[in-house]
């Protein structure tokens, strides 16, 4: 088993820092001035990166860079050229005379609403580019709010807090809540990918806590599920075809660092929910299916719509041990194939469809395992009170997706999974937690004897702002500082 150099990489590759439930977002840029004194401050930022090898401490930081950034550190185009298309191009091109809508915003479906035309920032009316982020993570909100200013005064004339259009600096908050529960409703961050042979942060024997534990000891059928080759999240290591996105083999000769080595890429987009309008769905939904909208009417419909219950039990039948957290090792093909219990077009079906889009279910499984991401998104804006009465407030998910390769992975599940209208044989309609839609869409709630195809015409998600950076291995960081 290939053997990753973890202490190199940035910890958020491993953890989404459950301990550390209050997180700020900073989006950074360059001030223009001595690019000496910019090294400086980064190689003095590498040593306080926290590295995957850590463990506790109330407070954790990590940083990724964009494109633009790393151009900034003058990194010769030679090498900026071994970086991906997605990436150089950044997640909302400009429009051209020739392109008048750039590919890239088709591909994700950045359209109508969630136009990178209307977006809070990263879109196209910016005069100012981001160059990094810094993701800060802390125990509790006083303790963030006094990171936040220590890590802006450190930038010092180097860097600033980038700005959102209506001039307000663009810092986005997260928040991992007690229960768990997104906007929604609905508990997050259950289902992750596992890297194989990642570091086992916990003594053998512990009863295992969640997905991210690394140290439990899986079954057969849980490493046959879940388990995924390092390459697929970490660049330099074989992935799931058993190639690696670059050759490593001679990149670190002389004393010199291939600044790839060792990283990832990050996908952030801010995605605002409109909690009232989901809810208003659910209950109209519960009245056309069911007749009725009580509670487990309603809930019932809920979990249709995403795959798991709002407690995040998997709709697919499979053992519910009770009082166990939310099982993970889970099919589809032989389980559900026609989607009786889990809609086939249902947001986890379609975000990891694991055994059921390929010739057999194992080439399908094998197939899903190239299509991962890690995820580290989490809730920013306060909840919906009970009363409703701040409904009309901002809130949503700082979405986080961590892969090698984001035209294969985040892009893929986005285009080619969430925002397809025939996915998995179905004839319209598009992720019902999506941003995206379509003329005519619909949720599509499979049922005897008749399907149910319940209008959604406009998505109850809208993109305001995104950006693709990379998440560099430490070395990489203190190379870009010489
Ligand atoms: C506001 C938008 C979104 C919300 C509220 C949301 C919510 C959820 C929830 C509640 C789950 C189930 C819990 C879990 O398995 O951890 C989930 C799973 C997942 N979501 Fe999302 N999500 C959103 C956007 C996205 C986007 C944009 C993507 C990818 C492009 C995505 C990819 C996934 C994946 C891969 C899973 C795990 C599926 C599995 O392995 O079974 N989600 N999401």
């Amino acid at each position: 088993m290939e053997k990753v150099e973890w202490d190199d990489v940035q910890r958020l590759v491993l953890s989404g820092y459950p301990k550390l439930p209050f997180s700020a977002y900073v989006f950074w840029h360059f001030v223009p001035g001595e690019i000496g004194v910019a090294k400086k401050w980064l190689r003095r930022l590498s040593d306080r990166l926290t590295r995957a090898t850590a463990s506790g401490g109330q407070q954790a930081i990590n940083l990724a860079l964009t494109a633009h950034g790393l151009e900034h550190l003058r990194v010769s185009e030679k090498v900026l050229n071994d970086f991906s298309l997605e990436f150089l191009e950044g997640m909302a091109p400009k429009p051209t005379a020739e392109t008048k809508f750039p590919r890239r915003s088709n591909v994700l479906g950045d359209t109508g609403d969630s136009s990178p035309e209307f977006w809070e920032w990263g879109g196209w009316k910016e005069s100012q580019s981001i160059d990094g982020m810094l993701l800060l993570y802390a125990a509790d909100e006083t303790k963030l709010r006094s990171f936040v200013d220590a890590e802006i005064e450190a930038m010092g004339d180097v860097a600033a807090p980038a700005v959102r259009r209506n001039g307000k600096p663009l810092i986005i908050g997260g928040r991992i809540y007690d229960d768990r529960k997104e906007h929604f409703g609905f508990t997050d961050g259950i289902s992750q990918p596992l890297i194989e042979g990642s570091p086992r942060t916990t003594r053998n024997g512990r009863k295992r806590t969640s997905d991210n534990d690394h140290n439990k000891r899986l079954t057969p059928e849980e490493r046959r599920i879940l388990l995924v080759k390092p390459g697929e999240f970490v660049l330099g290591y074989k992935n799931e075809r058993r190639s690696s996105i670059f050759d490593v083999s001679g990149v670190k000769a002389e004393g010199s660092v291939d600044i790839r080595h060792n990283g990832t890429y990050l996908v952030f987009r801010q995605l605002e929910q409109d909690v009232p309008a989901f809810n208003e769905f659910v209950a109209k939904t519960a009245e056309r299916v069911y007749g009725r909208t009580d509670e487990p009417a309603q809930e019932m419909i809920a979990s249709q719509l995403v795959g798991r219950t709002r407690q995040g039990h998997p709709l697919v039948p499979i053992e519910r041990r009770a009082g166990a957290s939310p099982r993970n090792d889970f099919l589809y093909h032989f389980e559900d194939r026609f989607g009786m219990a889990c809609p086939i077009g249902a947001h986890i079906r379609r975000a990891n469809p694991r055994d059921t889009i390929g010739p057999d279910a194992d080439t399908a499984l094998r197939l899903s395992k190239m299509h991962r991401i890690i995820r580290r998104g989490r809730p920013y804006g306060e909840r919906l009170s009970e009363d409703g009465a701040n409904g009309e407030a901002a809130r949503g998910m700082s979405f986080i997706a961590l892969n090698a390769d984001i035209a294969g992975q985040f892009e893929m599940i986005q285009h080619s999974w969430l925002n397809n209208t025939h996915f998995g044989g179905l004839y319209a309609g598009t992720d019902p937690l999506g941003h995206f839609s379509c003329p005519g869409d619909v949720a599509s709630i499979q049922d005897r004897p008749n399907n149910h195809h319940i209008d959604r015409s406009r998505p109850f998600v809208r993109v305001r702002g995104g950006a693709y950076f990379f998440l560099p291995g430490i070395e990489a960081v203190r190379a870009l500082a010489r």
